[in-house]
């Protein structure tokens, strides 16, 4: 290290998307901690402006240890997948040279070199809406940026797998397929992108975050009993999901929403139903997550075609996937209708791109309240509404992959003493 003085601190941000999958990651090859899965999966990249993690991550000779923030509170990293990713992207570092501020840093430097890391979501951590998959991916992007890593997005998806599966599927924009690989140390296990974001922006997203008072089994433990004990898992990895990836890639190719939506739907059920099949059954949905595909299923069978797909990961959370803005407004209206806000305030009920509930006509309390039925369930029967069972709604779309944030402003630790702002 031929720096003049020992006080410097080099630092990164950089902001990664969340992802949702429409075909299932579910279950692990093997007991090793590469995290390699036992089937190949897709999944649509969601808009940062409204779900994404921010990561600033910096090095410095002051620093006596590497230390994590998570939304400004310490958390430990001496678990094995942090261990794991921090090991992984110091062996890939390369030489890095700040002549402005005189740092140059060996690629040998970076073992003996300690990381101050810290990372803040833009939505609720505890919300269920894949956090993991956000702050792995943030994690390994930020410090391949930061250590001069030369590996391009697919390569540290591998990185970023050994994080949290679902994570390495977030290293890029758009549509996204996590190839399964045939390695056993998981150097073919990686992410590719299908199509970027502009390539199919008609659709809109509408995440119901659903009111949950029970403490879900992890994605991890579940998936590891599911392994254990669901014949059902081995029939879809080797019969089910091999077809319909090739099904959804295609769907995706030409924009093609009936297929699409088809599959999604099908295989979030599938996902549901291996869950059930697991010894003893993991429950994710709850009665509102049913209620959800009730009243889609049910407007969708009244068009010609669908009009919205549904998917649910491992909480009772709904990511509704709208064809178009106009599908998007009457989904809105539906959701409004059996779920209205408990409070007056329906800006905090809507939340991220809420043009769409304008378009949808509603633009305070008095529009929801003034919604009448859908057509699709008949005059005779009294619908009855749910208040209270969704938390809120957010509005979203599919967006763009992982990006650096130059402006120092933006940075989550002071440039001074690398330590949270
Ligand atoms: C239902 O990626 O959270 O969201 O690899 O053990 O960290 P680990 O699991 P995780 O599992 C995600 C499962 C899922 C489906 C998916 O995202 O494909």
């Amino acid at each position: 290290m031929a720096n003049e003085s020992q006080n410097w601190v080099l630092m990164v941000t950089a902001q990664t998307p969340t992802n949702i999958a429409v075909i299932k990651y579910w279950g692990k090859r093997d007991d090793s901690t590469l995290i390699l899965p036992v089937n190949d999966s897709i999944s649509v990249t969601l808009d940062p402006n409204h779900l994404c993690t921010t990561n600033t991550v910096a090095v410095s000779p002051i620093f006596q240890q590497d230390r994590m923030w998570l939304n400004a509170n310490e958390i430990s990293l001496s678990g094995g997948r942090f261990q794991s990713c921090l090991r992984e992207i110091r062996s890939h570092a390369c030489d890095v040279e700040d002549k402005k501020k005189g740092i140059k840093i060996t690629k040998e430097d970076w073992s003996k070199l300690y990381l101050h890391i810290a990372s803040y979501n833009n939505f609720p951590t505890a919300a269920g809406l894949a956090s993991s998959a956000a702050g792995f991916a943030c994690l390994v992007y930020a410090l391949g940026k930061l250590m001069n890593v030369k590996e391009d997005e697919s390569q540290l998806s591998a990185i970023a797998r050994q994080g949290s599966g679902s994570a390495c599927r977030s290293l890029y924009g758009g549509f996204v397929k996590w190839v399964m690989g045939k390695e056993e140390n998981g150097s073919d296990s990686l992410a590719v992108q299908l199509a970027d974001e502009k390539h199919w922006d008609d659709l809109v997203i509408v995440i119901a975050v659903v009111s949950s008072r029970q403490k879900e089994t992890s994605s991890t433990s579940g998936m590891r009993e599911t392994v254990e004990t669901s014949l059902l898992l081995q029939h879809r990895a080797k019969e089910v999901v091999p077809k319909r990836i090739l099904q959804m890639e295609q769907a995706i190719r030409n924009r093609d929403f009936p297929s699409f939506s088809r599959l999604t739907c099908a295989d979030s059920n599938q996902f549901h139903a291996v869950c059930l099949d697991t010894s003893p059954p993991i429950f994710y949905m709850n009665d509102t997550s049913h209620r959800i595909i009730s009243i889609v299923e049910k407007w969708n069978r009244s068009e010609e075609a669908p009009q919205v797909a549904y998917t649910f990961d491992a909480g009772p959370n709904a990511v509704l996937i709208a064809r178009d803005r106009k599908a998007a407004a009457l989904l809105i209206q539906r959701l409004l209708y059996y779920f209205p806000p408990s409070s007056d305030d329906l800006n905090s009920y809507i939340i991220g791109d809420n043009s769409i509930a304008k378009d949808a006509g509603i633009n305070g309390i008095p529009d929801v309240e003034a919604l009448l039925p859908p057509p699709e369930i008949k005059d005779n029967i009294p619908s009855q509404k749910y208040k209270g069972d969704v938390n809120y709604f957010i509005c979203t779309r599919p967006g763009r992959g992982p990006v650096l944030l130059s402006d120092e402003n933006q940075a989550l630790l002071d440039g001074e003493h690398g330590l949270p702002k």
